[in-house]
């Protein structure tokens, strides 16, 4: 099933899927686990910098192949594409998703960058995310927040004919220090605005309620990044205090194990949304 009937259907029913960044081998192998565990599907993401980490090739095979392995249904997908550029690297190299990230450019020069990117996603049959408004990038103040506005989320969705839109609505990149509050308020106007399945981004430190309660309303892809890094690095420090062990395939399942546990954590809280 193509990403796009696969988000209109869990639009239509009030459901959402998680999308999971992936680093390498094993945080990979950590998230497909859990989709595989749980026989739920999975979005895996790649960032610019993951894909400069690993290779673009390297990069996609290891995912698709990641897929077949585990028999997880999945997508690829670009996370925050900074360019038409690497949005078309990344459509070469089978992308079945790309992002577009204009959300930092002024409301017009986002809709030109984001209708670029889906002109050229057509001729592959991909699937394309943007934003509008703008979530809080890692280490960036969560103070000075732009929520996504109704009425041009609307405008921005007709004039340049995505797939996805990323929406501001309380949440930020990386862990918060203080408990988020959604404005679901907002997010419910939004819904009403636009029929495109909406995505979550910041979805890392979001309590469940919160999650559920965005996704009955219209969310339908959750984004989960810091807590899978987190929990691989928090765990191999951990295994390797006082650990002389140099097979390195003895270490990482340990941590790999952690990113299975709480993922599936993550997918029983969206599939139980309903
Ligand atoms: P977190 O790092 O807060 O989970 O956000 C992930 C994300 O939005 C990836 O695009
Ligand atoms: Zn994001
Ligand atoms: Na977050």
């Amino acid at each position: 099933m193509k990403l796009k009937e696969k988000l209109q259907q869990l639009r239509s029913e009030g459901r959402g899927i998680l999308a999971t960044n992936f680093y390498n081998l094993e945080t990979l192998h950590g998230v497909l686990g859990a989709a595989s565990e749980m026989n739920e599907p999975l979005i895996l993401q790649l960032t610019q910098s993951s894909i400069d980490y690993m290779g673009l090739e390297t990069a996609v095979n290891l995912g698709r192949t990641g897929l077949k392995q585990f028999g997880v249904e999945g997508w690829i997908h670009l996370d925050h594409g900074g360019s038409v550029e690497l949005a078309q690297r990344c459509l070469d190299a089978g992308f079945d998703s790309v992002m577009i990230d204009g959300s930092e450019l002024p409301f017009e020069e986002n809709i030109k960058i984001t209708k670029e990117v889906v002109a050229r996603a057509k001729k592959y049959g991909a699937h394309v995310e943007a934003e509008l408004g703008y979530v809080a990038k890692l280490g960036q103040s969560h103070d000075d927040k732009v929520f996504t506005q109704p009425e041009e989320a609307q405008q921005f969705v007709e004039e340049t004919g995505i797939d996805a839109l990323a929406v501001a609505i309380g949440t930020a990149h990386g862990f918060y220090k203080k408990e988020p509050e959604l404005q679901l308020g907002l997010l419910e106007r939004i819904a009403e605005a636009t029929p495109v399945g909406l995505v979550l981004h910041g979805g890392s430190g979001v309590p469940a309620s919160q999650l559920q309660a965005a996704i009955s309303r219209g969310i339908c892809k959750v984004n989960l990044a810091t807590e899978i890094k987190n929990i691989f690095m928090k765990t191999l420090q951990i295994e390797l205090r006082n650990n002389e062990e140099i097979d390195l395939r003895k270490v990482f399942p340990v941590a790999t194990g952690e990113i299975t546990k709480l993922v599936k954590g993550k997918l029983e809280t969206i599939k139980n949304n309903s």
